[in-house]
């Protein structure tokens, strides 16, 4: 495809990676020969070698990464769009421009002036390689960090935890089709300290309204405070329950049902009732990172051959964070949202380091999918769930 618009997408992407606008480019409709192709996302980042693009190949069943320097970035690019992928949409700090392109080699550019701002760990002036910047004041208020933006003694995990969750999320914020005509509404339930809503609440800036819902009403006062004294208009946070989306809780509503819902370490069934708020509330991007797993303990059957290696607590214990987190992900894989689950952060800094992401994709209640998760729930005992009741799908035949 040779069109004037594709041209003319071709030098608006150019420009906004000369100028450092480019906040992110996604490709999409595959036509080519490879089936499993289904997209390529493209952002910019800093690396020590300076600033790259980096490109995440979707494919069926797995993800593929590159990072590449801006040339040769822009020359790949150039061969992909309109060819290999007959969609793009770009997003820069100025404007939007999508291009929709037909197999016939005829094309249309849709262009506006919606700004979507730099992902913060686009820029690129940053003294170290951080996704949030060290010396942010919130992480002093916080008391992560001291005068020098540096982690205060004890909180060096936790600076790397908070770090790597901003990292995480900037790629999935990437991959995921968030509107860009209004602003974002993020939750993030039992938010405690605030820690990770900060950090995303920096991350996508005056972009999104971020909203903590925290038990604590201490934590509240101290993250609303802290907030106010570092300049967040965007940021709030109120004191209520995780509950799930069938109770009225005035305390704990959502005025605006969230694009994004997170709950880290949410103990037990909290995960479920915040994954369920999501659900309903139609969220495209759903990230847990669930803890304390007890509910299905009392359920869990051995299969015979598993007796005697269960004898060992241990090995009941992540038998039962297994199946609790394999069985979510399943469910979330009904209720429509592509699921990842993956180490957070390294062991050596946190035991609570699982986390599933769910991105919004596919139509809900696939009835094979319903079958296979009831076999996997039938394996184990399991006979009830709370994210399963939430979703109204028995797990016994
Ligand atoms: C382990 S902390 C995690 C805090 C934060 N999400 C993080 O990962 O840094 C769990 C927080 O969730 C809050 N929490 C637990 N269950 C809750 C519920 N049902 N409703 C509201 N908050 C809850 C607790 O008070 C606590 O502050």
């Amino acid at each position: 495809m040779t069109s004037p618009q594709r041209e003319q997408f071709l030098a608006l992407l150019r420009a906004a990676v000369t100028a450092g606008t480019l906040v992110k480019l996604t490709l999409g409709k595959p036509y080519g020969p490879d089936a499993t192709l289904k997209n390529l996302f493209v952002r910019p980042v800093t690396l020590k070698a300076g600033p790259h693009l980096t490109f995440v190949w979707r494919h069926a069943t797995r993800d593929i990464t590159k990072n590449h320097q801006p040339d040769a970035a822009l020359a790949e690019l150039a061969t992909l769009i309109g060819r290999t992928f007959l969609d793009a949409h770009l997003f820069t700090t100025t404007k939007t421009a999508q291009l929709d392109g037909r197999p016939d080699g005829t094309a249309r550019l849709h262009i506006t002036g919606a700004a979507a701002p730099p992902l913060q760990s686009a820029a690129h002036n940053r003294p170290k390689e951080y996704t949030l910047p060290a010396d942010a004041p919130w992480l002093r208020a916080l008391g992560v960090t001291n005068d020098h933006g540096r982690p205060r003694e004890g909180m060096a995990d936790k600076f790397r935890q908070i770090q790597k969750f901003a990292e995480l999320l900037s790629h999935l914020i990437a991959e995921v089709a968030l509107p860009a005509d209004r602003p974002l509404h993020v939750t993030d339930m039992g938010s405690g300290k605030g820690y990770l809503t900060f950090a995303i609440a920096a991350l996508l800036g005056p972009r999104a309204t971020v909203r903590g819902i925290e038990q604590r009403p201490e934590l509240v006062d101290l993250c609303n405070r802290v907030a106010r004294e570092c300049g967040f208009a965007n940021l709030d946070f109120t004191a209520g329950q995780i509950l799930p989306p069938e109770i009225e809780n005035p305390k704990s509503k959502i005025e605006n049902p969230p694009d994004v819902l997170l709950a880290l370490h949410a103990c037990d069934t909290a995960t479920d009732d915040a994954l369920a708020q999501g659900i309903a509330a139609g969220a495209r991007l759903l990230v847990v990172s669930p803890c304390c797993q007890k509910e299905l303990r009392a359920q869990l059957t051995a299969p015979p051959v598993l007796t005697d290696a269960l004898r060992h607590g241990i090995f009941q214990e992540r038998q039962a964070e297994f199946v609790t987190d394999a069985l979510r992900a399943q469910l979330l894989e009904w209720a429509g949202y592509r699921t990842k689950a993956f180490e957070f952060i390294s062991t050596e800094h946190t035991a609570k380091n699982l986390m599933i992401a769910a991105i919004k994709s596919h139509a809900p209640g696939d009835a094979a999918r319903a079958e296979r998760l009831r076999e996997f729930a039938t394996f184990y005992g399991i006979r009830t769930q709370r994210l399963a009741a939430h979703l109204s799908l028995p797990l016994t035949p």
